[in-house]
């Protein structure tokens, strides 16, 4: 591993949560209950793909403008959620992790869906430890497309096959293979397949 890209969100930080919060309380106001099993579906993937999964999960159809209005809706309660996120959310052994890499050298990036991303990694106060960042604002194909993951190797002058990604979702470990970079499943619900090695947390690699 010459590079480690990591995925932001139930990865580094238990932001995972309060995206799922956001969206059930999204589905209430909308008639339905969603249920966290159908959540899994929306790890990973961007804020108007989930919003999409979501109508479909609670049979509603919107237009473009609607849709607008409820992803809007749903990312103010969600960032409304994070106004007091600080360094205790970081998820175990993160930082001491993304410190061991870079005492051995290993390149650092993110590749996360989010566009909320460097607004998190400020008020964690881990910016400083990558040397690239790859978030929703910066790619236009999600995950399962390899996209973030390709970009994230590029930024930091590697080949994906020396990159290592680190993900908490299906279509994130999907990204990391269709990008030819190895892949660490950060598993807590045992539900995720095909990656190349799993753990709970990132304090397992300690
Ligand atoms: C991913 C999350 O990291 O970011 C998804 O796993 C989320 O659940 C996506 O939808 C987009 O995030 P944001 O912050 O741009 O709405
Ligand atoms: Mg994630």
């Amino acid at each position: 591993m010459k590079g480690a890209i990591f995925d932001l969100d139930g990865v580094i930080v238990d932001t995972a949560k309060y995206h799922y919060l956001a969206w059930k309380e999204l589905a209430a106001r909308l008639g339905f209950f969603f249920k966290e099993s159908d959540n899994e579906r929306l790890k990973g993937v961007s804020r108007m793909r989930s919003l999409e999964i979501l109508l479909e999960v609670g049979g509603i159809t919107a237009s473009d403008e609607e849709k607008e209005a409820m992803a809007k809706e749903k990312n103010d309660r969600y960032v409304e959620m994070l106004a007091s996120l600080n360094k205790s959310e970081l998820l175990e052994g993160a930082e001491d992790y993304l410190k061991k890499l870079k005492s051995e050298g290993v390149l650092i990036a993110l590749g996360s869906a989010s566009k909320n991303a460097p607004m998190i990694l400020d008020k964690l106060e881990i910016t400083e430890y990558f040397d690239a960042i790859v978030d929703g604002n910066s790619v236009s194909k999600a995950k399962p497309d390899p996209e973030v993951f390709l970009k994230g190797a590029e930024m930091l002058g590697l080949d994906p096959a020396d990159c290592v990604v680190f993900e908490d979702s299906q279509a994130g470990i999907e990204a990391a293979r269709n990008a030819g970079c190895g892949v660490v499943a950060v598993d807590i619900n045992g539900v995720l397949f095909d990656a190349d090695k799993y753990v709970k947390c990132l304090k397992d690699l300690l």
